[in-house]
């Protein structure tokens, strides 16, 4: 079963190629960030229209990548990300799965974006150990979540209010730094001593919740207070305090769980950080770290195809009036 994906829930448009043993043929990817830079953010407005200009010639070359018929491709199905997401973004892309499906005669289903991104590890690692506890950590979103296989997982714990990378992004534009503001804060850190400012750790409470609103307050009040303190410093001491709640909750979740690897997902697991604090833990519990490449952990359409294929084989596939849901939930499946 080859399955085509389309991925357009932020301000990438990505398309590309899987199979039903997970073999990746082509996976293309575009980004209207440039776009989004002077404003400090994404414009949903923009990376709407960028993907209505993107997605056809970004279909089209995942198509010819993977040796088919951009034409008429022998593909299966489509897999195509119907949320969470923004509203103008997500419509494009189901709107265009929607359109090859009927011109190709071929199944389409919509996939949870948050389910794709889960898929990110095994894509890399077709031999992982499962059970295994997940981290996704990105720019809208904060989870974790304990995975026994690859169509079975249960949400463990989520954010209570903003995202990790919501909170990097937004201090880092409180810093005058660019946007995104999570790899510039990330390499300042390392210049930085993480003690300089004294922040608190948020939610080290016994449930596996994730909370960072309170963290950004705090660096805006410290800076306020402590205005010679050097920016790196102020970058290291909020990496440090971000590392130590998400570390703190993952181990929580491992000593609750007894499962045989932890993974990173999502556009933040790039922090260094991170990645060291998460291989120290695996090391110490005796199971193994997936720490995927970056161009897996951020927005991709194969970590979509992926999802979908394991979607329509449990569920079926799509119908022509399938909405896209802005807010659609992680649920548990097993
Ligand atoms: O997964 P992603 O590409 O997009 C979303 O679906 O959100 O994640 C982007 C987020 C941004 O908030 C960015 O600042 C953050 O990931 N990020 C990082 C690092 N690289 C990217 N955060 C911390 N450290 C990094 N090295
Ligand atoms: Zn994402």
């Amino acid at each position: 079963m080859k399955v085509l994906g389309i991925e357009t829930s932020c301000d990438e448009t990505a398309a590309s190629v899987v199979d039903d043993s997970l073999h990746v043929y082509s996976s293309v990817v575009e980004s209207s960030i440039d776009q989004h830079r002077a404003f400090g953010g994404v414009v949903p407005e923009l990376a709407g229209r960028a993907h209505v200009t993107t997605i056809g010639p970004v279909v089209r070359r995942a198509l010819e990548d993977a040796g088919l018929d951009p034409h008429r491709p022998a593909i299966d199905a489509i897999a195509v990300t119907s949320g969470p997401g923004l509203i103008g973004s997500l419509l494009v892309g189901l709107s265009a799965a929607k359109a090859y499906s009927l011109a190709w005669g071929v199944p389409f289903v919509g996939v949870n974006h948050l389910e794709g991104h889960l898929f990110a590890p095994l894509l890399e690692r077709p031999d992982l150990a499962w059970p295994m506890v997940t981290l996704l950590v990105s720019g809208g979103h904060s989870l974790l979540v304990l995975q026994k296989g690859p169509d079975d997982h249960r949400v463990l714990g989520e954010t209570i209010d903003d995202a990790a990378g919501e909170a990097y992004d937004k201090v880092a534009r409180w810093l005058g730094l660019g946007y995104p503001g999570g790899p510039e804060i990330d390499r300042l850190a390392r210049e930085g001593s993480p003690g300089a400012l004294k922040l608190p750790v948020s939610m080290i409470g016994d449930d596996l919740d994730l909370s960072f609103s309170g963290l950004k307050t705090a660096v805006v009040r410290a800076t306020e207070k402590q205005r010679d303190v050097a920016l790196a410093d102020v970058a290291a001491s909020f990496q440090e305090a971000v590392a130590e709640q998400l570390l703190r909750k993952l181990r929580a979740a491992l000593v609750a769980h007894d499962v045989r690897g932890v993974a990173l997902a999502g556009g933040v697991a790039a922090n260094s950080r991170l990645r060291e604090g998460v291989s120290a833990l695996a090391n110490e519990f005796g199971i193994e770290a997936h720490l995927p490449t970056m161009a897996m952990c951020t927005d991709n359409a194969a970590m979509i195809a992926a999802a979908g294929i394991f979607r329509i084989k449990r569920s079926g596939p799509s119908s022509l009036d399938l909405s896209a849901r802005p807010n659609w939930q992680l649920v548990d499946v097993s």
